[in-house]
């Protein structure tokens, strides 16, 4: 018993869970997705998976991404990086709908599949769909050798190491990171980005493991938030543009493990609904970083301060606006827009986990969810 416990703990490498671990790995798990990638000093990008594709990549009409759940949210940051950097239409589709609506693929189309264990039923019947009408599949897995892997033309790991934690989050960053450089590739082999703006972005890229670093330095502060915020029944999650995403994923993180009902929003789109919500009882989580659709944002907050809503913003360091606003401010450190989502996802993490265990819920195996789902 003794034993077994001890082994445990090491397993979990000095951490009370899998999760809490594997938050703390993505300084890591970020920096291992990049080695061989991300050559600074020479000023090159590399992907060996695409090389033998690099035409079809350069000449493809249209992009569609197929994912699940987490994976899902990475492909959509995709979206808004292959969209601004190489100028390809990209479509996300959760690859349980795609498969059922009869969709428009042709050989000229490249499908994206993204899945961390590589074994998502979903998301293979949707790699075998598109493959039978001719699409390139273009896979990005975290399990080497795994069925996706195998299903697809070519492809890039993530390198994130064994995720064990059902709740994903090193292989989300690291999904994100390897998205990030392909759009840098692609954008560079289409002449749609300037070699500055590349240079700017690898320079960038190369300080987000350090950027994480810093943000994992907030989990005392989150942990005193989520000790007020443990009991609500109801979380708000909103954000713009590359935000969006983190939205969505910091809601799904929180339904997923402490079983509160979390719904993320474009921070504009509030006011067609969800708006309705909002009392004085309602926690309402703002990425609010700044980027090109701050001063939006900041009139967000005042319609939801307007309505009582309680207010926790994640900011980039050194905002004097909405410290102003907000009940609770999380400051992160600031990078560029684009790679944004690979710094505010991380309080989003840690304030799901800490809301979890302090409600003692099973943080990393939670109810009725499974790490990988191989039934339909
Ligand atoms: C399950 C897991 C999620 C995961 C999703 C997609 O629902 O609980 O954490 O995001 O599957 O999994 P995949 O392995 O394809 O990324």
């Amino acid at each position: 018993q003794k034993l077994a416990m001890e082994l445990d703990s090491i397993e979990k490498g000095g951490y009370e869970h899998f999760m809490l671990k594997e938050i703390f790995e993505q300084p890591r798990s970020i920096l291992d997705s990049m080695r061989g990638r991300l050559e600074l000093e020479a000023g090159h990008l590399n992907m060996g998976g695409i090389r033998a594709y690099e035409q079809k990549f350069v000449n493809a009409q249209r992009i569609i991404i197929v994912a699940c759940g987490t994976s899902w949210h990475a492909g959509l940051v995709a979206e808004y990086l292959i969209e601004d950097l190489a100028r390809i239409p990209v479509e996300v589709e959760y690859a349980s709908e795609f498969r059922y609506r009869n969709p428009i693929i042709t050989e000229r189309d490249i499908v994206i599949a993204i899945s961390q264990s590589g074994e998502t039923a979903d998301t293979l019947a949707a790699i075998e769909l598109a493959k039978s009408k001719g699409a390139t599949i273009f896979g990005v897995c975290n399990v080497v050798g795994s069925s996706i892997a195998r299903a697809t033309d070519a492809g890039a790991y993530t390198h994130a190491g064994p995720e064990i934690g059902v709740a994903s989050t090193k292989a989300f960053t690291a999904q994100v990171t390897v998205l990030t450089l392909l759009a840098m590739i692609m954008g560079q082999k289409r002449g749609t980005i300037t070699d500055t703006k590349l240079r700017e972005l690898m320079v960038e890229l190369d300080t987000i493991p350090s950027k994480v670093e810093k943000a994992l330095e907030l989990d005392t502060e989150i942990q005193a938030i989520a000790e007020i915020f443990k009991d609500a029944t109801n979380f708000l999650y909103l954000g713009r543009g590359y935000n969006f995403p983190v939205a969505l994923e910091g809601a799904l993180k929180l339904k997923e493990i402490s079983y509160i009902h979390a719904e993320g929003y474009p921070a504009a789109e509030m006011k067609h609904g969800p708006i309705a919500l909002i009392d004085e009882n309602m926690p309402i989580v703002v990425i609010a970083t700044r980027d090109s659709s701050y001063e939006k944002v900041v009139s967000n907050i005042q319609e939801v301060k307007a309505r009582k809503g309680r207010i926790i913003a994640v900011v980039s360091e050194g905002d004097t606006v909405i410290p102003a606003m907000a009940e609770f401010v999380i400051e992160v450190p600031h990078t560029s827009e684009i790679l944004m989502p690979l710094v505010s996802v991380v309080p989003l993490q840690l304030l799901s986990y800490h809301i979890a265990v302090l409600r003692g819920c099973n943080v990393d195996q939670p109810r009725n969810l499974a790490k990988s789902v191989t039934v339909e």
